[in-house]
């Protein structure tokens, strides 16, 4: 039993079936390839949305070291991810990386875990873009029914001059902080995000038609929004005042009390949990936390492995230099935005647009532009999304840990039609009907678990398997994987109790299916 449990799969099959066969997906892209698809998973939600957020609420202009403290993390993880990627290029990420070194039933749970990641970031980005395509339509006139644009339930206000706001926390305090008394509005209660539910059924239609015309438009996406960001850089130069950065760390109230003022260590403790992560140093790691989700991506470029011309060559640029791109463009954008316009006015859910305000009149047309580049963003980042999770189905698939429905290629398109759109409907719905912050928690925890145990693989495969043939190798071992799985693990445990308990709930529905499926139809049965 324990063995069947924590079996391997053996190196050399995995190297049979990195091979591919006629039968199987098509080789066709190339190292820019996977590297704006990398750029068009990463960039996203996070930078034109959450940023600001972050800044506002627990960093101020110090959310550019939070980018860096996570761009950090994501590089030692990045790293370990090229390593594996580059030695065993299948579909699978780190669901195959972990069935090589750690069991299958280890491989299953990480498999199921990166549902988390893929599946519902698709779902979470979509609702993003949903208020940027309804905010967009807006500025032209034209108005959605409110009632279809928001999460199942989810009451929305009109606001005079801003239009129709989902009635959030934080939203009726911002409400009440300006005098607007929130039972004078006009209310309506959401059924249905219909326009997150339509990307997702409009992207999984593209990724079915083939890979190369997914990677085309994603190329598209990625030079726009990558040429916005640029742009919004450059012009923002030079509207910086430096007055915004002053105080570049606004003070944690208990950080700059002496201790001696509250009387006991223990008073000092409570103080602090308190007011941990309202600015000051704990504000600055609290802000690494939630623009974490803004790095998450650029290990989707090892789902496409089996897609890549030169995967071993190949696997390594795609996952670094993507990480490396985005990782300069958003510390950019942040030392920028922090620059032209005070932390204090950046809750809201489109800051960017918020920095080109602040810019001046003169500035107007560049509002559309960086709308649209958003939007283009934010595309892209659901596309690799949904092309990452059907990958894995495939392979889990063609482990037999999950029914040969979930690996059958298309005749003509040579994808993997079936799983594309089973991961599009099961997006559409989760877009449909659940809300951004539920969903953005969720897929961050499921990431970091995923990064935290292709740390340890490579710990583990240097020492069991010294002798394989490592194309990229890590640098630094045991030094980067102990500091990637350790910051990810810190980061894992700034997350609510909630999100550990919907984490452990979804972990107990895989081990369900797991005992009941999986374990009985794996290949290595045979
Ligand atoms: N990193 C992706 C984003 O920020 C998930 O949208």
């Amino acid at each position: 039993m324990t063995n069947k449990l924590f079996r391997l799969k053996p190196f050399n099959q995995l190297m049979a079936e990195s091979k591919g066969d006629s039968h199987g997906l098509k080789r066709s892209l190339s190292a820019m390839n996977l590297t704006t698809l990398g750029i068009g998973a990463v960039i996203g939600a996070g930078i034109f949305v959450l940023t600001g957020q972050a800044a506002a609420q627990y960093a101020g202009p110090a959310i550019v070291i939070s980018f860096i403290i996570s761009g950090l993390a994501c590089g030692f993880a990045g790293l370990c991810y090229a390593e594996f990627a580059s030695m065993i290029p299948i579909a699978g990420s780190a669901y195959t990386y972990s069935y090589a070194t750690l069991g299958e039933f280890l491989a299953w749970i990480i498999g199921w875990d990166l549902i988390l990641e893929y599946l519902f970031a698709a779902s979470t980005v979509s609702v993003g873009w949903s208020g940027y395509v309804v905010s967009f339509l807006r500025d032209l006139n034209i108005n959605l029914p409110p009632q279809f644009t928001g999460a199942t339930g989810t009451v929305m206000v009109d606001v005079p001059e801003m239009g129709w706001k989902a009635l959030t926390d934080s939203f009726s305090q911002t409400l009440a902080a300006t005098g607007i008394n929130v039972d004078s509005l006009a209310h309506v209660t959401c059924v249905l995000n219909l326009p997150a539910m339509f990307i997702v059924a409009l992207l999984s239609t593209l990724l079915v038609i083939g890979i190369r015309e997914s990677a085309n438009f994603n190329n598209i996406m990625v030079i726009t929004k990558v040429s916005v960001i640029i742009l919004f850089v450059a012009i923002g130069f030079m509207f910086i005042k430096s007055i915004n950065w002053h105080p570049f760390i606004p003070a944690n109230k208990v950080e700059t009390t002496p201790i001696s003022e509250y009387g006991s260590l223990w008073a000092w403790l409570k103080a602090y949990g308190a007011e941990f992560g309202k600015f000051g140093i704990s504000g600055i790691l609290r802000g690494a936390g939630v623009i974490f989700f803004a790095y998450i991506g650029f290990d989707a470029v090892s789902t496409a492995a089996q897609e890549a011309k030169n995967p071993q060559r190949d696997m390594p640029i795609g996952i670094l230099a993507s990480l490396g791109i985005s990782t300069i463009l958003y510390i950019l954008v942040a030392i920028v935005l922090t620059g032209i316009v005070s932390y204090t006015a950046l809750n809201v859910a489109d800051p960017v647009a918020v920095g080109v305000d602040a810019m001046g009149k003169g500035m107007f047309w560049l509002r559309p532009i960086v709308k649209i580049a958003a939007i283009a963003g934010l595309s892209s980042v659901i596309l690799v999304m949904l092309l990452g999770q059907p990958r894995i189905f495939y392979t889990m698939s063609k482990d037999g840990l999950l029914p040969p429905v979930f690996s059958k290629v298309h005749p003509r398109f040579k994808t993997p039609y079936i799983s594309t759109i089973i991961t599009g409907l099961v997006a559409m719905v989760i877009a449909g009907i659940l809300p951004i912050s539920i969903l953005g928690e969720l897929v961050s925890i499921g990431t970091l678990l995923a990064f935290i145990i292709v740390c340890i693989s490579v710990l583990i495969l240097r020492k069991s398997r010294p002798d394989l043939h490592r194309p990229f190798k890590t640098p630094w071992v045991p030094l980067v994987p102990i500091l990637g799985a350790s910051i990810c693990f810190l980061q894992m445990v700034a997350l609510p109790l909630d999100t550990w308990l919907r984490l452990f709930i979804w972990m107990a529905i895989g081990f369900c299916i797991y005992f009941f499926y999986g374990k009985k139809h794996s290949k290595l049965n045979q």
